[in-house]
């Protein structure tokens, strides 16, 4: 490894938004056991970057200051550390820095081996990038916890995601539809088009009356809702939802919390579940492979260079990303 320096992005306490952002040169750090050192190609951001930023995620992350924020990427191994057995300096791939100790909007990224896939040519450097948290996320949220057979073998399911348009939701349209499953799907008006090209079959404006209800337009009641904004309270969903249908919520309010305690004590059919994303390299090999087979997609909404990091960044808060924000070195 020749190069000592490396450019980063990094912020030193919490707040700040895009000002608290800080270009830096700081050493390329070296692989310890079961570690990898990635030349980053591409890295994506997730509302969980600013949110740990803005301290509403203290105080489990981050670990220390100063940190360099980002989880997700995709590039070239250029060093593995004592122990990594599938790969080797020159692999392309995809992977996630651990979030305690952050690390990904820099030219050089240490993550570990387990969490780590093969990225084959046909996906490319921000395709792949898209995939680590929001991909996942979907994954687990169809295949775990509504329990969607991927493989199409399943009984047929009516599914509701909401945000379909944002970095999850896009992922999840695409993963549910792979399955025997009705999708009825949330976005904004000008995303219509686009959540039905992934899938959908039917889309609803969240600013309408019965985008706000969450109102199926052929009348069907949900078996699992993906859940992925804020603000909806369970007094919507219930009437929407099947004998023994399941909100899967991945962004879990305090008032969430309390539901889902509260149906679980009341042996409820109906259900409120809140997701915590458990990586697994077999899911990412697994999205990674649908992707080069051409059955999965990502939805780029855009591409910044990592010296104007504060856009992309700024671009999240905003919360009107469709599709995934990639930052390019
Ligand atoms: N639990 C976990 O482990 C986990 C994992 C991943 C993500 N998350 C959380 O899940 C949430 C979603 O993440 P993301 O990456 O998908 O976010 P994102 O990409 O920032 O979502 C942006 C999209 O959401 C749409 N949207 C906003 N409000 C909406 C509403 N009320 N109804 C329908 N669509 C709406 C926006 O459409 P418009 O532009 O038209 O408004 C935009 O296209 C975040 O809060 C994130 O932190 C949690």
């Amino acid at each position: 490894m020749a190069r000592k320096l490396m450019h980063a992005v990094q912020y030193n306490g919490y707040g700040g938004g895009v000002a608290g952002l800080k270009h830096v040169e700081v050493p390329v750090p070296a692989p310890k056991k079961g570690e990898i050192l990635i030349k980053t190609e591409a890295a994506s951001i997730n509302p969980f970057d600013w949110k740990v930023q803005k301290g509403q995620l203290r105080p489990i992350f981050p670990r220390r200051f100063p940190y360099i924020p980002g989880t997700d990427l995709a590039g070239e191994v250029i060093e593995v550390g004592p122990g990594v057995q599938h790969f080797k300096p020159g692999d392309k791939v995809v992977s996630m820095v651990n979030p305690f100790n952050g690390g990904g909007l820099a030219e050089f990224a240490i993550t570990k081996e387990w969490v780590t896939a093969a990225r084959p040519l046909e996906v490319s450097a921000a395709e792949g990038a898209g995939l680590g948290v929001a991909g996942l996320t979907a994954h687990q949220a169809i295949a775990q916890s509504a329990g969607i057979k991927l493989d199409g073998t399943g009984p047929p399911a009516n599914i509701l995601i909401t945000a379909a348009s944002g970095g999850v939701g896009q992922y999840a349209v695409q993963l549910a539809k792979l399955g025997n499953t009705h999708v009825t799907a949330t976005c904004g008006a000008r995303n219509i088009d686009l959540v039905k090209s992934l899938g959908a079959n039917e889309v609803i404006d969240y600013k309408t009356p019965d985008g706000a209800a969450l109102k199926s337009p052929s009348g069907r009641k949900y078996d699992a809702v993906i859940h992925c904004v804020t603000g909806i309270p369970w007094s919507v969903f219930e009437p929407n939802l099947s004998d023994n249908g399941k909100v899967i919520d991945i962004t879990p309010s305090l008032g969430a919390i309390m539901t889902f305690a509260l149906k679980k004590i009341t042996f409820s059919k109906k259900q409120l579940v809140p997701l915590t994303l458990f990586p697994k390299r077999e899911n990412y090999d697994y999205l990674i492979n649908l992707v080069k087979e051409g059955k999965l997609k990502t939805i780029i909404d855009s591409k910044h260079s990592l010296s104007k990091a504060e856009d992309a960044w700024a671009k999240s808060i905003d919360g009107h990303a469709t599709g995934k924000i990639i930052v390019e070195p």
